[in-house]
Order: structure tokens, then sequence, then C-alpha cells
């Protein structure tokens, strides 16, 4: 698909996921996937997979062979460059030949981290390296994701977020190698999901679709994946049983379809701040979304009354006073952990974003949260 910008001159050629599998019981289809991957004795596969399937992937007939190379990703900390890089060794410590596959099975920190891994495997270097647009130069390992909880749009985007803590800054290796060569996306997968976790994973695809289609950075493929992804995400947290199996195969194509908007978009003002609450005080993505979205009044005037109705219609309470009593030198890092998004930040506010995004008006939105 191509399209030329009208007022930019910029060239955009777009790629989505090549291939994915839907349905209940998609899972199982792993197994012949990699059987295709796996063409000499000694081929093997990296499994990144949530570490909360740990002791339960029995049940799902995971097919791990004795070669292969499974890792339990913890996940109660957002990933961070030096996971990534870590990760990456041990991959390379395990044979010195490259892994026939890798799956990232989990949200979206198990299957970014993946993603990272398979970039870094084929490219070299360090995962900071390639923190930014179009930096990773060789194509990465074959990678096939298995989203786990639907919202991130994780497994659809051509990300992997990372934290880069020397740097005090969150940022993706956004390339079209960082795409997963094939999806599954099994509905039966999030129905353990905790409420709590299922609601502000999902609204992060709320989130993304509404600063996509705000922007000034507008794409009619990108706004046509938004729209869609914005009525399911809709129709799921206005019904009264969220989590009903309906609900989650609709949150599941959801969450798909918006990791495939922000590929031809850029987010906007809510995922910046959500940045800055991850960077200085380690709140996970989704949860940081939900803290900014509810006071988003100013940007996003009508979403935010939309949101607020989601939240009581699930009977979800968030977190209050967050940033209560934090020093100067903390709101200062958070200042600069988010206006430091120049690209999502001029998509919403335009080039000028600094004039009217001060220090005294960060501060003042975190105060609030
Ligand atoms: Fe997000």
């Amino acid at each position: 698909m191509i399209t030329f910008a009208a007022k930019v001159e910029t060239f955009t050629n777009s790629k989505n996921i090549a291939r994915y599998a839907f349905g209940r019981g998609a899972v199982r289809g792993l197994e012949t996937l990699l059987a295709a991957r796996r063409t000499t004795a000694d081929d093997f596969v990296v499994f990144f997979v949530d570490a909360f399937f740990r002791g339960r992937l029995g049940s799902l007939a995971f097919p791990v062979r004795p070669q292969d190379l499974l890792v339990f990703v913890e996940t109660a900390l957002e990933p961070t460059t030096d996971l990534a890089d870590h990760m990456t060794a041990n991959v390379r410590k395990h044979s010195a030949k490259a892994p026939c596959c890798v799956v990232g099975m989990g949200g979206g920190i198990t299957l970014d981290v993946a993603k990272a891994v398979a970039n870094l495997l084929t490219n070299g270097g360090k995962a900071e390296d390639f923190q930014g647009w179009d930096l990773v130069k060789k194509p990465a390992l074959y990678k096939i994701g298995i989203p786990t909880v639907s919202g991130t749009g994780a497994e659809a985007s051509r990300t992997c977020v990372l934290m880069n803590e020397k740097k005090n800054l969150k940022l993706g290796m956004n390339s079209e190698f960082t795409l997963y060569d094939q999806l599954i996306l099994d509905p039966d997968l999030t129905e353990s999901v905790p409420k709590e976790q299922y609601f502000y994973t999902g609204m992060d695809t709320y989130i993304h679709c509404i600063e996509s289609l705000a922007g000034s950075y507008r794409h009619p493929v990108g706004d046509a994946f938004s729209h869609e992804a914005l009525r399911l995400v809709s129709e799921v947290f206005d019904s009264n049983e969220m989590m009903a199996l309906a609900n989650r195969e609709k949150l599941m194509v959801a969450s798909y379809l918006g990791g495939c908007a922000i590929a031809n978009s850029y987010v906007g003002v809510v995922h910046p701040f959500s940045a800055g609450l991850s960077v200085v005080l380690g709140i996970h993505h989704c949860l940081a979304n939900c803290l900014v979205m509810n006071q988003m009044q100013d940007y996003y005037p009508r979403e935010t009354a939309h949101f607020k109705k989601m939240l009581k219609a699930q009977g979800i309470t968030l977190p209050s006073d967050v940033c209560r009593g934090l020093s100067d030198g903390q709101m200062e890092r958070l200042y600069q952990s988010t206006v430091i998004h120049e690209r999502p930040l001029t998509n919403a506010l335009g080039v000028h974003y600094k004039d009217t995004l001060t220090l005294r008006k960060v501060r003042e939105l975190f105060q609030r949260i």
C-alpha cells in the first residue's frame, strides 16, 4: 500500500503483519507453524513467554523441544534496554547458531522483548543503538507473536518499547523489521486476565486510536483501522460484561487493528505523559495511560468524558494522588521525560508544542494525577 502525504514531503510505504490465525484454540496451531521452520535436527526455537504461564504450558500443548530455549519473562517492571541486551546474550550463549524462530507469547512487555531480541540477534550492537525511527538496518529473525492480553497492539505494531534508564528515555525500535511475521490470535488466552489489567490494557487501544485520529499526521488507512478499533472497544467497555467471550474476541480484533493504525500514524498527548510516569515512577504503561487519560479534558474533552463513563460502567477505580509529594527534581524529570517525545507531541500540538506545554502546565497536570 503506497500513499503520498498531501502536505508533507515524505513518502510512506506501509507494512502490516503478513499472516495471522484467529480463533478459539488457535494456539494449538503453533506446533505446525514451528515444524515448518525446523528444517534440520539441531534447529532450535527461542520462546519468550510471560511468567504467568510458568507451569501452565502443558494445558496448551506448547511445542517445546529439548534443544529449544524457553525463557519466562517477568512483567512486574517495564522492560529495559539492559534486559533486551541480557536476553540476547543468553540466546547467543545457548547456541552459536541462530534460532530458526523466535516466539513471543504474553502481554505487551513479553511481545516487545521478543521483538527486540529478534532484531538484536541479526543486527548486533546494543538495544539502545536502535531506539528511534528506522535505525534497524537488517531484517530480524522470523518471529511469531501470541498475545495473551488485548490492547497494547504490540502484536501488530512496528515498535518494541524499552526503557533506557541511563538516558531517562522510554522509546521503541521503530522499524518495519520489528513487525511480527506471524500472529496467533486466540481469545481463549485472555480469559484468565485480572479484571483491572483487562480494562487498563484494553484502554491502550482506545487511547492509541483517539490520539491518532486527533493528530495532524493522518493516514486514510490508519484512520479506517482506528475507527473500527474504537467502535469495537466502545462496544466492549460500554457493555456490562466486558470479559464475556464475544467481548474478548472483539477486544482481540480491536487491539490488532489499533496496532495496525498506529503503524500508520503517531500517538498524541497521552502517551508522552504516560511515558513520564513509567520512566520516573515505574508505573506500567497501560495503567499510566489510564491515569493520564482521566485528566485529558483540556486536550480530548469528549473522549475523556467517554473514558470516565467506561471506568464507571466496569466498576474500575483508578489509584489517586500518584504524584502527590513529588520533589522538584522528580517533577523536572517528569517534565523532561514527557516533552522529549517530539513526534507524538508535534502530531498533537504542532511543532511549537513546548510553547504551550510548559513546565508549569505539565506540572499542573501531573499534580492532578
Ligand atoms: Fe500504548
